[in-house]
């Protein structure tokens, strides 16, 4: 894991074509998929360019019905930010709800949005199909979603492949917004792109599903000690006995192996699977040794910052105050454009 880079450049300085933006979740603790799939890439992106980086705690709220839990995971996923290398001096890191002009926006979008598209989204019928209740916010998701990336002015998306429909949704609604209340040469929302990287794009749980908290699959990032080796040794894999040789690309030991190792020890250890007299409790113990040693750096950065709350606290507060900044203006032209008048502002 490698810790903060020095300071490329200020915020202020940062060219303004691109504006990233993207939100995770405070429903459970994170794992090796939201990582890999997104937060590596939101750590790597933020140096170089203007990035808004939220803590959804209302999407949370769609599924999660526990006041502790989701506060106190809104506080983990922050801490775990600054861990994992998040320079608050880069960019903007915050918690959705600190933003209110955000459900404004959705509520607008919730008027431009056919109710059958969102019976439609992937995401919500896979949510009821697991027993979730259809709530009117698990339903209109996607919309808050859409809201989230367009306040800030988003046009690139880092997310893991499961939101690419999201990602389409959120360029409907920008479409369909600017044709509805703009003139056709100056449309206020730009349609954002989705950044989604090939191999990593599903990252598989211990099941070979994909990893989710919702099918309690997950190897969480500072898992450790005997629980990590519980679940690493847990992943399911076929039956080829050891002396065998065995397809390293049907296996799930070795789809997680690829994540954490170089080219060359990648090749080594598929080079190890085809040539036979290398076993599955082999792969699990190389596996558990990348986990392991990939985020102890991380791991030790979260433990000292757990002692830290206020410190926290104030990277959130500083981030809410600088999204918002960002945020009102164009709420402000939304409201024009609508003709939502107010009779105090
Ligand atoms: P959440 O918290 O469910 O997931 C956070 C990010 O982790 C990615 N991810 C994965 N990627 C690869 N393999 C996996 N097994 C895996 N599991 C999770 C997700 O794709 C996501 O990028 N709807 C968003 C939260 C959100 C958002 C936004 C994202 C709300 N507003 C605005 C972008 C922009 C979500 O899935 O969160």
């Amino acid at each position: 894991m490698s810790q903060a880079q020095p300071a490329t450049a200020s915020p202020e300085t940062k060219e303004k074509d691109t504006i990233v933006v993207s939100g995770i979740q405070p429903s459970g603790t994170l794992h090796l998929g939201n990582y890999f799939g997104a937060i590596r890439q939101h750590i790597s992106l933020h140096r170089e360019h203007e990035a808004y980086f939220f803590i959804v705690n209302y999407h949370a709220l769609t599924s999660l019905h526990d006041a502790e839990a989701l506060a106190h995971y809104t506080m983990d996923v922050a801490t775990t930010y600054l861990a994992l290398g998040f320079d608050p001096e880069e960019a903007h890191l915050f918690i959705q709800s600190d933003v209110p002009e955000v459900t404004e926006l959705a509520w607008i979008f919730y008027n431009l949005t056919p109710v059958s598209h969102l019976e439609k989204g992937v995401s919500y019928k896979d949510k009821i199909a697991q027993g979730l209740s259809p709530n009117a916010g698990l339903l209109n998701y996607p919309v808050l979603q859409a809201a989230d990336i367009l306040i800030y002015g988003g046009t690139l998306v880092p997310v893991g492949a499961d939101q690419k429909q999201h990602i389409e949704m959120t360029r409907d609604t920008a479409g369909r917004f600017n044709h509805t209340f703009c003139d056709d040469d100056a449309p206020l929302f730009t349609l954002p792109e989705p950044l989604i990287l090939d191999d990593v794009s599903v990252v598989p749980g211990l099941d070979g599903r994909k990893m989710s908290k919702s099918y309690g699959n997950t190897i969480g990032l500072f898992d450790e000690g005997k629980d990590l080796k519980k679940k690493v040794m847990s992943i399911v894999t076929d039956s080829t006995p050891l002396d065998e040789p065995k397809d390293p690309e049907a296996d799930n030991v070795f789809a997680l192996i690829k994540l954490f190792a170089s080219d060359e020890k990648r090749e080594e250890i598929a080079e190890a699977y085809r040539a036979g007299g290398y076993g599955y409790g082999h792969a699990k113990k190389e596996l558990l040794g990348m986990i392991d040693s990939y985020f102890a750096e991380a791991r030790e950065r979260r433990r000292e910052l757990k002692q830290r709350p206020d410190y926290v606290r104030d990277v959130l507060r500083e981030g809410a105050r600088n999204a918002r900044a960002q945020a009102e203006p164009i709420m402000d032209r939304v409201r024009e454009a609508v003709g939502i008048v107010s009779a105090t502002r």
